[in-house]
C-alpha cells in the first residue's frame, strides 16, 4: 500500500524523522485559516499516490492566506497523470539551503536492503541518474545489520550530506523497518537555513504481506481518495491498477498481464499510446470475472480500446471465450470500444470457433501477442 505525502510524514513524525505536519483540507475555503494558522506563507500540495506533483503544478507557494485559498481551488480537482486531487497539504514554506534525496528500498536481486542518496535532491531522481550518475551514493546494506551507527557514518559519507544528517538516516532506517515498508523515500530531505534538516516530502510503500503485524496501518487504506476505478474494481475482488494510457488490458496472471503491459508499451510507441491499466483476472475467467473487469475498463473515459489477452490453462479458452461473449452480452451498449483478443493454450480451437461465431462486432481475435498488441495500439489511437 502507497501511502500519501501526509500519511508518511505523521509515520515520520512517530518515529523522530523532523517533519512539519501542516494541514491537509479538502475544500479550499479552509486554506485562508489553514494558513493563517502556519504563519501566513505556505505551500500548498496535491496528495496523490503520483510522482512530478511539482512538474504537474501540483505544488505551489502561496505567499498570503488569500493567495492560499486561491492556489488551493486550483490544485484541488486537478487531474495528475490519471489521480484526481481530493485534498490538499498546506505547509509552511520551509526556508531551504539545499534539497537531499535520500531512500531506502528492497533490493531484491542481491536479496538486501539499498540506500540510495544524492545531494541532488528536489528533481526526479532518475534524472539525476542520467545526467550526474557520480552524485549518486548506492550503499548496500545487510538486513540483519541493518543501518547502525557505523552504516549510517557510510551513508552520509558516501552522498556528501552534512554530519548531522546521520540521526535522520537512522530514523528514516527505523521507520523502515518498524513499519514494515518496501520503500522510505524522501526527496527533497533539506537543510534549512539554520543548517537543521527536515523531510519536506515523503513516499512510504507498506508491505502488505505485513499487514497482519499492523491493525493501525488499516487507518491509511483511505478508500475515498483511492482511484474510483481501483476502489470499484477492488470492490469486486479485481487486481486493478490504473495508469494513465489509451489501451485497456485484461489478461489471466500477473505475469502475462506484466508482459502485455510491455508489449503495448512497445507497440504503442510509434503513436504514442501506453496502456491503461493492469489487470489481472486469474485464473478462474469466467464470465462473471470477465463481464466484471470489462465493465471496470469501458468505465475509464480514457480506454480507447482493450486488449483481451488469455492464455487458457486450468480454465480452457472456449470457457474465456463464453466469459467474454457472455460479458458482452451483459454489457449491451456500454461495451463500447474495440476489443482485440488474443487466445492460445488449452482448448484454443474451441475457443477461437466461439468468438468466431458469436461474430461480435467489436471483438477481432488475433493470433498472436505481438500482432494483438499491434493492433490494439493502433486502434487506442484513433
Ligand atoms: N514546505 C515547503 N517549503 C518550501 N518549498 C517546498 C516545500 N515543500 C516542497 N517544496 C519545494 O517544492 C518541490 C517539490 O515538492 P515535493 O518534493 O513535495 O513534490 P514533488 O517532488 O513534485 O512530488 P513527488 O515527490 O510526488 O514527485 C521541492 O523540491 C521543494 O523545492
Ligand atoms: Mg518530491
Amino acid at each position: 500500500m502507497d501511502l500519501m505525502e501526509y500519511q508518511a510524514k505523521e509515520l515520520f513524525a512517530r518515529h523522530g524523522v523532523p517533519v512539519t505536519l501542516g494541514r491537509v483540507i479538502d475544500d479550499p475555503a479552509a486554506a485562508p485559516d489553514a494558513a493563517r494558522e502556519l504563519g501566513g506563507r505556505v505551500v500548498v500540495k496535491a496528495q496523490v499516490k503520483a510522482g512530478g506533483r511539482g512538474k504537474a503544478g501540483g505544488v505551489k507557494l502561496a505567499a498570503t492566506p488569500e493567495e492560499a485559498h486561491t492556489v488551493a481551488a486550483e490544485i484541488l480537482g486537478m487531474d495528475i497523470k490519471g489521480h484526481t486531487v481530493r485534498r490538499v497539504l498546506l505547509a509552511p514554506a520551509a526556508d531551504i539551503a539545499e534539497e537531499y534525496y535520500l531512500s531506502f528500498l528492497v533490493d531484491r536481486a542481491n536479496r538486501e536492503y539499498l540506500c540510495i542518496a544524492s545531494t541532488e535532491g528536489g528533481v526526479e531522481i532518475e534524472e539525476v541518474a542520467r545526467t550526474h550518475p557520480e552524485a549518486i551514493a548506492k550503499v548496500r546494506i545487510d538486513p540483519i545489520a541493518g543501518v547502525d551507527e557505523a552504516k549510517a557514518a557510510e551513508i552520509v559519507t558516501a552522498a556528501g550530506f552534512p554530519a548531522g544528517a546521520a540521526a535522520v538516516v537512522r530514523r528514516l532506517w527505523d521507520v523502515f523497518v518498524a513499519e514494515d515498508a518496501s520503500l522510505v523515500e524522501v526527496n527533497p530531505l533539506v537543510k534549512l537555513a539554520d543548517g537543521s534538516l527536515e523531510a519536506l516530502d515523503g513516499k512510504v510503500t507498506l508491505d502488505g504481506n505485513a499487514a497482519y503485524r499492523h491493525p493501525e496501518h488499516t487507518a491509511y487504506d483511505d478508500k475515498a481518495a483511492a482511484d474510483p476505478l481501483e476502489a470499484a474494481a477492488h470492490a469486486k475482488g479485481l487486481n486493478y491498477v490504473k495508469l494513465d494510457g489509451s489501451v485497456g488490458i485484461i489478461g489471466n496472471g500477473a505475469g502475462l498481464v506484466m508482459s502485455t503491459l510491455d508489449v503495448v508499451a512497445y507497440a504503442g510507441e510509434p503513436y504514442g499510446v501506453r496502456p491503461a491499466n493492469f489487470l489481472d483476472i486469474g485464473g478462474g475467467a469466467s464470465a462473471e470475472v470477465m463481464a466484471n473487469g470489462l465493465g471496470i475498463i469501458l468505465s475509464d473515459p480514457q480506454v480507447r480500446s482493450v486488449f483481451v489477452n488469455v492464455f487458457g490453462g486450468i480454465t480452457a479458452c472456449d470457457a474465456v471465450a463464453n466469459g467474454i461473449v457472455q460479458a458482452l452480452a451483459v454489457l449491451g451498449r456500454q461495451a463500447d470500444k474495440p476489443l482485440v483478443v488474443r487466445l492460445d493454450g488449452n482448448n484454443v480451437d474451441e475457443g477461437r470457433k466461439i468468438l468466431a461465431q458469436a461474430n461480435h462486432p467489436l471483438v477481432t481475435v488475433v493470433a498472436t501477442m505481438d500482432g494483438a498488441a499491434e493492433l490494439a495500439a493502433q486502434k487506442g489511437a484513433e
